[in-house]
């Protein structure tokens, strides 16, 4: 079965061809992180205006690179949600036309749980109940997976995503856009001991809170920048500080959600999951989490495909390409 993956929900337009639900024929990532880099972030406007410029070529690219046509494709897989609603509705459209025109089923995918079912495009897939660590620039969360990709969250941050904590921690470092390579990259060069920075303490203890951490750093950023300009090395001082803080607090409830839930797996995945430092020490921690590959933590159209082959076929079945909606905030399958 040869599922189209597209994926528009932020700023990558992205388009793969997945058989079987694990075998990548091709996978089309086109960035805009140039377009974005230049505002400090992205700018939801400009990345809508551009999926609307990218999509048919990337299309083609996805289609060529798996020498396929769209006469053969089984299905196509879309994310309807969570994630910026013009740019969602470039590539619903995109699928509900191609659904029409081809009349092949379109199923919409939810964009978190996308990154978790992008560990089965591995050599070594999952097994279920799977423990997922989606960390992502919008999303922080524990979940735990049912064979049928039913699912509870059971630790979720309660204000920024590990990723946008990188990216604000860059910004007043003067670091550019994305934040975490950035941060990662100069932190090599710091001592990740020279600040004490805290994890917030949770009622419920398997939730994150980033957004304390985030303010401790500014504070100790104006604190250094009331005598001086920030040197290289208190840049580098302080960025592994934080990195090594914030991987503390998802390494530590991840272990605790394992010794609770007694998962078969553990996955980790979404685009702070690349962090070479939260790999590590997750590894360490969890000998046999699996973590999905670098090319596949970002976003990217191959997981949507896997994870859309994974939906129990009922459900797959009900979603015709009319019924399809975009939902910026879906919470469920
Ligand atoms: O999953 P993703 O590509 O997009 C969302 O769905 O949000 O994640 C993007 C986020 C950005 O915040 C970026 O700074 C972060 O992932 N990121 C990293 C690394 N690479 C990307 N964070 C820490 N370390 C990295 N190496
Ligand atoms: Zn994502």
């Amino acid at each position: 079965m040869k599922i189209l993956g597209i994926e528009t929900s932020c700023d990558e337009t992205a388009i793969a061809v997945v058989e079987d639900g694990t075998k990548i024929l091709s996978n089309i990532i086109a960035s805009q992180i140039d377009i974005h880099a230049q505002y400090g972030g992205v700018v939801p406007e400009v990345a809508a205006r551009s999926h609307i410029g990218e999509i048919l070529p990337v299309l083609q690219r996805a289609l060529d690179d798996a020498g396929v046509t769209m006469n053969d494709i089984d299905a196509i897989a879309v994310t309807r949600g969570p994630g910026l609603i013009g740019s969602l509705l470039i590539g619903v459209l995109t699928a509900k036309t191609l659904g029409e025109i081809y009349r092949i089923p379109v199923i919409g995918v939810n964009h978190i749980i996308a990154h978790a079912m992008a560990a089965f495009l591995t050599d070594s897939p999952p097994s279920f109940p799977i423990l997922a660590l989606t960390v992502s620039g919008g999303h922080t969360a524990l979940t735990v997976y049912q064979q049928d990709l039913s699912f509870k969250v059971v630790g979720e941050t309660q204000d920024d995503a590990a990723g946008e904590a990188f990216d604000k921690v860059a910004k007043l470092l003067g670091l550019p856009y994305p934040g975490g390579p950035a941060i990662s990259k100069i932190a090599e060069d710091g001592n990740d001991e020279t600040y004490q920075f805290p994890i917030a303490k949770m009622k419920n203890p398997l939730d994150f809170s980033f957004s304390g951490l985030k303010t401790a750093v500014l504070r100790q950023a104006r604190e250094l920048e009331n005598q001086d300009k920030l040197s290289k090395q208190q840049k580098a001082n302080i960025a592994a500080s934080f990195e090594s803080t914030l991987v503390k607090s998802l390494v530590r409830n991840t272990q605790k959600a394992y010794e609770t839930f007694n998962p078969a797996c553990v996955v980790v995945g979404g685009g702070v999951a690349a962090n070479k430092r939260l790999r590590l020490e997750l590894q360490r921690a969890l000998p046999n989490a699996i973590f999905v590959p670098n090319v596949l933590c970002g976003d990217n159209a191959a997981m949507i495909a896997a994870a859309a082959f994974k939906m129990p076929q009922n459900n797959i079945q009900t979603l015709s390409a009319a019924a399809l909606q975009v939902d910026s905030s879906l919470e469920t399958l």
